[in-house]
């Protein structure tokens, strides 16, 4: 079974490598998903049975204010993705990353599959622009999920009234892995099987002295402040 992941180097690409630890990872350097030449003859050579996309610019700052760089990775990059594999390896499963943001994000809603996305800034309009680019494609599955890696948490402080179902960056491989088993198609939620808030989520990751903060103190771009996922199509996860 030969599996290529993209984003390898990132929070998730990181506890993918361990839950598939005999994919092919290229780095940026050796694959730029925004250079369609690159990708076909990565592609070309190693012939993946499957491929997981995890590559993205995934910032809501750095999204916002890189608009073109933002659309140019996430929306761009997906569409050379799916053009080198039905052009020149038809036959692979492939899985792309999306989230809980392509959702308004309205208080304790819990999204599932079949509900109405409506993003609330740049970075996550660009997620769905790649969840519509992968409709040319069969063969595929599209996962939306909310994790962190386990650690310190990597802002000084955490918002307190912005909330989820979230898992940390193992749980959500774990759960790609199960997908992945299955080879489920369609619009699969990987979703845990708690509300909190994401403060909360920092601490129970184990960060330490992390602040509090609240939506109040925030000057930006809109945010999704509730990001609860359920699921119709699937299970969910324990957070730990
Ligand atoms: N973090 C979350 O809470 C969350 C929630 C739901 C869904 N997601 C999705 O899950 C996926 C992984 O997120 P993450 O948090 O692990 O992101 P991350 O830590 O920022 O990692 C992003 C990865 O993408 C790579 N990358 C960026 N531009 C690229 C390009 N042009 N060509 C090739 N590789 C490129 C980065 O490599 P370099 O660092 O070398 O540039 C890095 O390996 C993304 O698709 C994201 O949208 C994330």
């Amino acid at each position: 079974m030969k599996i290529l992941i993209t984003g390898s180097s990132g929070a998730l690409g990181a506890s993918l490598k361990k839950a598939f630890p005999h994919a092919f990872s290229p780095t940026h350097n050796e694959m730029d998903i925004t250079d369609a030449n690159a990708v076909n003859k990565t592609i070309l050579e190693h012939k993946p049975d499957t491929l997981i996309h995890a590559a993205a610019l995934v910032g809501i700052r750095d999204c916002d204010e890189n608009k073109e760089k933002a659309w140019l990775v996430n929306a761009e990059g997906t569409q050379n993705i799916v053009s080198a594999l039905k052009k020149l390896n038809n036959n692979c499963y492939l899985v792309y990353m999306s989230t809980a943001c392509v959702f308004a994000g309205e208080n304790e809603k819990y999204y599932t599959e079949e509900d109405t996305p409506s993003p609330k800034n740049y970075y996550s309009l660009t997620k769905l622009c790649g969840e519509i680019v992968m409709r040319q494609y069969e063969n595929a599955c599209i996962i939306r999920t909310n994790f962190a890696p386990k650690g310190q948490w990597k802002y000084p402080k955490a918002f307190t009234d912005r909330f989820g179902t979230y898992l940390f960056a193992d749980n959500a491989a774990k759960g790609i892995y199960d997908v992945w088993k299955e080879k489920k198609r369609g619009i699969i939620h990987i979703a845990g099987d708690k509300r909190i808030s994401m403060y909360d989520l920092a601490l129970l990751a184990g960060s330490k002295n992390v602040g509090k903060m609240t939506l109040e103190d925030y000057k930006g771009p809109a945010l999704t402040i509730d990001m609860s996922l359920s699921t119709k199509r699937w299970k969910k996860y324990k957070i730990g």
